[in-house]
């Protein structure tokens, strides 16, 4: 595909390449400057407990240099530390990552002792040291030390910066803090959080686009979790520094850490969920196909590729629209040129089961209108811009622009030129922003893709100059230092809470690259600008595995990579990757090479067709699991040791992952390689492709020409599926459950299943089906439940598939012969083939009882 440009960028493509250089020099300079360990020594330490006191839900101390902790108890496995250095606690106690903020407090009991008071819950002890102030944290049941500090919690009294440090375990490993470029196991590094643009990043380039200051760390089999709920600039190190401790600190702000007793790091997630709220479900069509590229346009030019996708046979839900929809990248308007009917576009796409997503990047353009131009009052959006733009002119006006402490509007840079930012921390700029998109629901778009939202100012990447702006931040008017990391979660929010205005009964899509923790509750997210090499595709595994234990269960990056030239190889391995994350976005960068599925031929273009379909086909299985992690916080894309926990091997594997409990994936990636080495964690398992066995707690040689990527499903497991389909939602059936027996004869799943789009999934409107195996004297039976809740899936025949089958020589469904039938056929009745027996029958809403003899 050629990129026709019928109306000319303000940046031409060198110009655009000019402006990634130079973003990536920023970048180098934001890295490097941001390395800084956390230097414990200078720091004046907190003093001797002087005092204290005791509430219902915890007590606080006072230390002989005016410091105070709270020790605030919210559930038996969750304490909160909020310390004051220097001073006494403030009355205001806000932060925007938590979404409970009442808890019924557990019951727990206060011992005094002349060294120590110790607080104990039903599953934790907390022990604060007197003198010094030392904290530490036992398991109620064993009084094993979890977690303790290595010395008192210290404090910069000049620079504000605070700062906690603990004993390393010598076989204590580290995991999460949210999106990093970065292995899984984080031990023996530093890591920094400051929401930062950093196209083309690497392993080792610190900090990136997110921040979710929350990790778990574990020994011998047992986690616990911390979270440091400070937006400031903070710093982890854990052992970087060789000095036998692991530290944090922030440059401002309260030492205030949550602190989480698992031991399952489950457990710990659903706490850290229960806390930082939990990911509503987005709508299914989210798990579809996505195509995007920078910028697809004009509408025939994108009609066309959704066309193509149709011609090719190849899956397609979404497509994206880059920065040039936008009317001279204003946000919240259209270009008369490109996109002159938006809904009419929107609604072609439609018809061909096409979702359309939007970018929204949060710089308004800064335009002051020219003497005696107005903005129309209906559809502003389609209106030409040039004498007078809409949003900017709102904005002023209202005074939600972001200012500097000497009350000048900060003005930065991003792809309009000059622009202007919102601050989404005024409630009355963050509903004009929500309510402004209209502009793009009105027009049928389904999606907001936010972008830039570290924020992005190609001034200055690193926001030093910015110190000087101030947030209004609820009336606090805190400085920019405490709330650049939250920008973008605070976007976030006034994005959701805006569609969910525009559209009540509908789920928000939304996508975000800059995020803070708590995030989940309102937006998807991707990795950012990646790069087209196999470092990068490899790289991708920590992090999306990193982000799944950092609350974030809906992840993915661009296929393909955004910077860079890719090639057919590298695009089929990155599929037999990418089609098994949440987020499944094919994604390029202006200057590269177009990279869709068919842009390398037809042999390429089988492979990515396979697994397109495959992934299709798995769709009731990855919505089950979406829905899983909706109502537990654990996520999707897992790394090993989440479900094998007690499994040393397991601690450092991000080669490989799992999807949900039982399907586990080790893709190749390295070019030429057709072979590798798979570690298979305890059980046994199932060849995905083959059916073969193999016993776990080994690694194994996998095959993997080109075409596969070796996928292994658990003994005792139970996966779903689907028909192929082009859109989500095309087809109701069948469905299909594939059986995996294991060595306890039982096998169960519950499966989850709703409309897909509307929030009636909240209030009811699901189905849940319970599916189990037995093996039994006389061979099996299955017995599927009668449907929980009111969601009708539509008619639909229902297939077992059992791997293993024992010998059969009838099948009886409630009681009644089925027929024997002929491998393949569609009618009611069971077949075998090779060591697999298949059962087909329609679904009629009622309990099921299979017996195989
Ligand atoms: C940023 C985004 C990228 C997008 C580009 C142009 O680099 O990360 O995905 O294509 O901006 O909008």
């Amino acid at each position: 595909m050629l990129l026709v440009m019928p109306v000319r960028s303000p940046f031409s493509r060198k110009e655009h390449s000019l402006q990634h250089v130079l973003r990536s020099l920023c970048t180098a300079l934001l890295v490097s400057s941001a390395a800084s360990a956390v230097d414990l020594n200078g720091l004046t330490a907190i003093g001797p407990l002087a005092s204290y006191t005791k509430s219902a839900d915890g007590i606080t101390i006072t230390c002989a240099d005016q410091s105070q902790v709270r020790f605030q108890v919210l559930a038996a496995d969750l304490i909160r530390v909020r310390a004051s250095l220097g001073h006494g606690l403030p009355a205001r106690d806000h932060s925007w990552a938590i979404a409970k903020t009442s808890w019924d407090v557990p019951r727990w009991i206060l011992q005094e002792e002349p060294n120590d008071l110790v607080l104990t819950t039903d599953e934790l002890e907390l022990v604060v040291h007197r003198s010094p102030v030392l904290v530490e944290f036992r398991d109620a049941a064993t009084h094993h030390v979890i977690n303790s500090d290595a010395r008192p919690m210290a404090y910069d009294p000049k620079s504000g910066t605070v700062a906690a440090a603990k004993k390393l375990g010598l076989e204590e490993h580290f995991y999460g803090l949210g999106e990093k470029a970065a292995r899984l196991d984080k031990r023996r590094g530093q890591f920094t959080m400051w929401n930062s643009d950093t196209p083309g990043y690497h392993e080792g380039t610190d900090p990136i686009y997110q921040d979710i200051p929350f990790y778990l760390g574990w020994q011998d089999g047992v986690a616990y979790g911390i979270f440091l709920d400070n937006s400031f600039r903070t710093n982890f190190d854990f052992g970087a520094n060789l000095d036998g401790y692991t530290a944090f600190s922030a440059e401002g702000g309260e030492m205030n850490y949550y602190f989480f007793w698992g031991p399952s790091i489950k457990k710990i997630l659903g706490r850290y969920a229960d806390l930082t709220g939990r990911m509503p479900m987005p709508p299914k069509w989210a798990l579809g196909n996505q195509q995007s590229r920078w910028s697809y346009f004009p509408d025939t030019l994108a009609e066309q590729i959704v066309s193509r996708y149709r011609a090719e046979d190849l899956p397609l839900d979404v497509l994206h629209l880059d920065i040039h929809y936008m009317n001279g990248y204003r946000v919240f308007t259209w270009s008369p040129q490109r996109f002159p009917d938006p809904s009419g576009f929107t609604a072609k796409l439609r018809k061909e089961g096409v979702k359309v997503v939007v970018i929204v990047d949060p710089g308004v353009k800064y335009q002051s209108p020219v003497p005696g131009a107005t903005d129309p009052t209906s559809n502003p959006e389609l209106a030409p811009q040039d004498q007078s733009y809409y949003i900017f002119n709102q904005g002023l006006a209202n005074d939600y622009f972001l200012k500097r402490k000497n009350g000048q509007l900060w003005i930065g840079e991003v792809w309009p030129g000059k622009a202007v930012f919102t601050d989404y921390t005024m409630e009355a700029a963050a509903t004009w922003w929500g309510d402004a998109l209209r502009a793009y629901t009105d027009h049928g778009v389904a999606g907001i893709w936010n972008d830039m939202n570290e924020p992005s100012d190609f001034i200055d990447q690193t926001g030093k100059t910015q110190m000087d702006i101030i947030t209004y931040d609820g009336g606090a008017y805190t400085p920019y230092a405490e709330n650049r990391n939250v920008f973008a979660l605070n976007m976030a929010r006034a994005t959701y809470e805006g569609l969910m205005r525009l559209r009540p009964d509908q789920r928000p899509y939304i996508i975000t690259r800059a995020a803070y923790a708590g995030i989940q509750r309102y937006s998807t997210m991707w990795t950012g600008d990646n790069t087209a090499t196999w470092d990068t595709l490899a790289l991708s595994i920590p992090m999306y595995e990193t982000l799944g234990l950092s609350g974030e269960p809906f992840v993915g990056g661009d296929i393909g990579g955004f910077i860079g030239r890719t090639n057919g190889e590298l695009m089929s391995r990155w599929y037999e990757l990418g089609f098994l994350t949440p987020f499944c976005r094919n994604h390029a960068e202006i200057t590269a090479y177009d990279h869709e599925p068919w842009r390398f031929g037809s042999y390429y273009e089988g492979i990515i067709r396979k697994y397109l379909k495959l992934r299709y086909r798995l769709l009731p299985f990855l919505y089950n699991e979406l829905e899983e992690a909706h109502r537990t916080g654990v996520p999707i894309f897992r790394p090993l040791l989440l479900n094998y926990q007690n499994d040393y091997n397991t601690i450092s594997i991000d080669d490989e992952f799992m999807v949900g409990a039982d399907l586990l994936a080790a893709p190749v990636l390295r070019p030429a390689e057709t072979r590798r080495l798979v570690y298979l964690p305890e059980g046994t398992w199932f060849d995905f492709w083959t059916g073969g066995q193999f016993k776990g707690g080994t690694t194994i040689q996998a095959d993997a020409p080109l075409e596969t990527i070796p996928l292994f499903v658990h003994a005792g497991a139970i996966i779903p599926m689907g028909p192929e389909m082009n859109y989500v939602g095309e087809k109701t059936g069948p469905l299909t459950f594939n059986i995996y027996p294991g060595a306890q004869g039982r096998v169960d799943l519950s499966l989850y299943e709703d409309d897909g789009v509307s929030q009636g999934y909240l209030n009811g409107t699901v189905r849940r089906t319970t599916v189990s195996y037995q093996a039994t004297a006389a061979g099996a039976e299955i017995h599927v439940s009668a449907p929980a809740g009111s969601y009708q899936p539509g008619r639909r025949t229902l297939i077992f598939s059992v791997r293993l089958a024992p010998a059969a020589k009838e099948v009886l469904l409630d009681g009644h012969p089925l027929p024997s039938v002929r491998s393949g056929q569609t009618a009611p009745g069971w077949s075998k083939s090779g060591d697999s027996l298949c059962i087909q029958f329609d679904d009629n809403g009622q309990e099921r009882i299979v017996q195989i003899r």
